[in-house]
C-alpha cells in the first residue's frame, strides 16, 4: 500500500535550510556600531556559491543591536520612560542599519533576498514568540526567494517590548518549516567543554546529542558582557526546541573562510553537529 506522507506545517516540497549569521561574525563585537564588511562580503560569496534551493537567513545583532539594547535596557521591558521608548526605536533602527548592509551585499551577489523586519510580524509574550504569521515567508520560499530576518526589538504583550534573539527566531522558523538543517555561525569553531575564551584548553566537541548538550549547558558560561540574549548559554537554550524536533543543528566558525559554504552543502566541516540522538 502506498504510504501518504504527513503534511508538514509548511507544505514546502523541499525542506529549507535555516542559516544564522552570528553578530560576532558580521560585526566587530567590541566596537559599537561597526560592521565587519569584508566578512559580510565573504559570507555572501559563500552563500551564493552554495546555491541552496530553499534558504532562510537570519542574522544577529552584534555591536549594533546588543549595544543599543543594553544601553536602554530593552530586554527588561518598558518602564514607561520616554527615553527608553526612544531606545526601543533606536535599537530597531540599529538593526535595520546592519540589515541593510547584509541585504545590499547579498543582492550584489545575486541572491534574491527579501528583508522582513521581525518586529513587523511578531509579538512576543514574556520574551517568547507568541504571535507570528508565517504566510509571507512561505510565499517567498515558494517563489524561490530568500527571506532575510534578524534578531530585533519587538513588542511584547506582557513587557511592552523586549529583545527577540536571532536564535529563537531560527529555531521557530526551522520547526515550522521542518528544516533540513540549521547552520549557526559564531566566532568559535563550535562547542567546547568549557569557555574557549577563558584560559585553559577545553576539549572540542564535534558531535553532540541532546542529552550531552544539556549536561554541557550547565558548564558553558558566556564571557561576553555585551550580549543581552545570554551568550552561548542563551544560544543553546534557544536551539534546543529545534533539535528536539529532530532538526540537525551545526555550529560552525563563520569567521573562517569556506566553513559556511561547506556547512550549507552538507560537506565535512569543522564544527559541532548537534542531533537529537
Ligand atoms: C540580538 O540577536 C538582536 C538584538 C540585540 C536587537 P542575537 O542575540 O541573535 O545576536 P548575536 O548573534 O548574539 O549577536
Amino acid at each position: 500500500m502506498k504510504r501518504v506522507k504527513p503534511m508538514k506545517a509548511s507544505g514546502l516540497s523541499i525542506k529549507p535550510t535555516v542559516l544564522k549569521l552570528g553578530g560576532s561574525v558580521i560585526t566587530h563585537k567590541d566596537k559599537p556600531l561597526k560592521a565587519n564588511l569584508p566578512a559580510i562580503r565573504r559570507l555572501a560569496e559563500e552563500i551564493a556559491e552554495a546555491k541552496i534551493p530553499q534558504l532562510i537567513v537570519v542574522h544577529g545583532g552584534g555591536s549594533f543591536g546588543h549595544t543599543m539594547a543594553k544601553e536602554y535596557a530593552i530586554k527588561e521591558g518598558f518602564r514607561g520612560e520616554a527615553s527608553q521608548l526612544l531606545g526601543f526605536t533606536k535599537t530597531h533602527q540599529a538593526m535595520i542599519t546592519l540589515n541593510n548592509m547584509v541585504l545590499e551585499t547579498l543582492i550584489q551577489h545575486n541572491i534574491p533576498v527579501m528583508a522582513i523586519a521581525p518586529s513587523s510580524f511578531i509579538i512576543s509574550k514574556s520574551d517568547r514568540i507568541a504571535n507570528m504569521t508565517y504566510k509571507p515567508l512561505k510565499r517567498l520560499l515558494d517563489i524561490g526567494a530568500v527571506p532575510l530576518l534578524y534578531g530585533d526589538a519587538v513588542l511584547d504583550s506582557d513587557k511592552g517590548f523586549t529583545i527577540l534573539s536571532g536564535d529563537q527566531l531560527v529555531a521557530s522558523l526551522a520547526i515550522y518549516f521542518d528544516a533540513r538543517r540549521i547552520v549557526v555561525s559564531i566566532d568559535e569553531d563550535g562547542l567546547f567543554t568549557a569557555d574557549p575564551k577563558k584560559p585553559g584548553r577545553p576539549d572540542f566537541i564535534s558531535k553532540c546529542t541532546l542529552r550531552k548538550l544539556r549536561k554541557l549547558q550547565r558548564q558553558i558560561k558566556s564571557t561576553n558582557t555585551c550580549d543581552v540574549t545570554g551568550g552561548m548559554q542563551g544560544k543553546i537554550s534557544e536551539l534546543i526546541p529545534a533539535i528536539e524536533a529532530g532538526i540537525p543543528t551545526l555550529i560552525v566558525n563563520g569567521t573562517i573562510s569556506r566553513r559556511i559554504y561547506k556547512a550549507l552543502k552538507g560537506e565535512k566541516v569543522t564544527g559541532t553537529l548537534i542531533q537529537k540522538e
